[in-house]
């Protein structure tokens, strides 16, 4: 499976080693161009390339979203994303750092919104990047890895991006709808920066279910 990269930051450059480590094909894209991304290419190895953001979404089966989420000119063409598994890490932040007031939406709403066709699975969103290049487990069994939780509307994509999870070393945790999962993803809910295992978040999970 390949997976295309929008964004190559923070996020982007960690989730890329990452996937190429569990031996995906990656590619990756900025807003600068591919040149621009020549020395990073070269610290991930064989299995990554740089390529346009167009051409980074058109390369992936999966394709994930690390841009800011304030800049929707960051994103691919919808074109290239149809049909598509797209992962969506994004926070909506402003660039003083203030959130962005939703109402009664989600950020990953409002992405799918601005992509119709593809499906969105709002992942990685409640985890730094440090801890995702820090706590990979991939030698511990599933109950006692990190969750890294998975909201959307598509049951086979949210399955599908969850094996994708458990590759890299952490555990998936279908957290539910993209609206009521997502709202619990969201900055400063429940589940933002929550460290637990998938044990624990299977087990209080039961308990709120009571
Ligand atoms: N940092 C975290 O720990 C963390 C955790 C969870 C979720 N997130 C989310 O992940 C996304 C990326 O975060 P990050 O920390 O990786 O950010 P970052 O280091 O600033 O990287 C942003 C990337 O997006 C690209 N980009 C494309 N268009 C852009 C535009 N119009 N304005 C600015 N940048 C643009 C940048 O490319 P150029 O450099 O070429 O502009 C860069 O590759 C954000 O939505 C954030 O909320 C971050």
């Amino acid at each position: 499976m390949k997976i295309g990269i929008i964004g190559a930051g923070n996020m982007g450059f960690t989730l890329a080693k990452l996937f190429i480590k569990a031996r995906y094909q990656v590619a990756i894209s900025n807003s600068r161009g591919p040149e621009s991304l020549q020395e990073m290419v070269k610290q991930l190895g064989d299995n990554c390339i740089a390529l346009k953001v167009n051409d980074a979404a058109a390369f992936g089966d999966v394709v994930l979203l690390t841009v800011p989420w304030r800049s929707p000119e960051a994103l691919p063409d919808p074109q290239y994303l149809k049909d598509k598994i797209v992962i969506d890490a994004m926070n909506p932040y402003k660039e003083n750092g203030e959130l962005f007031e939703l109402g009664e939406s989600t950020s990953s709403e409002e992405t799918a919104k601005r992509l119709p066709g593809s499906l969105i699975v709002k992942a990685f969103n409640t985890i730094h990047f440090k801890h995702l290049a820090d706590a990979p487990q991939k030698e511990l069994p599933l109950q006692e890895r990190r969750a890294i939780f998975i909201a959307g509307d598509n049951t086979e994509a949210k399955a599908k991006v969850a094996r994708l999870i458990e590759q890299i070393g952490f555990a998936g945790i279908d957290n539910g709808s993209l609206h009521d999962g997502g709202k619990l993803q969201e900055p400063n809910a429940e589940l933002y920066n929550k460290e637990i295992t998938c044990g624990e978040a299977l087990t209080l999970e039961a308990k709120n279910r009571k």
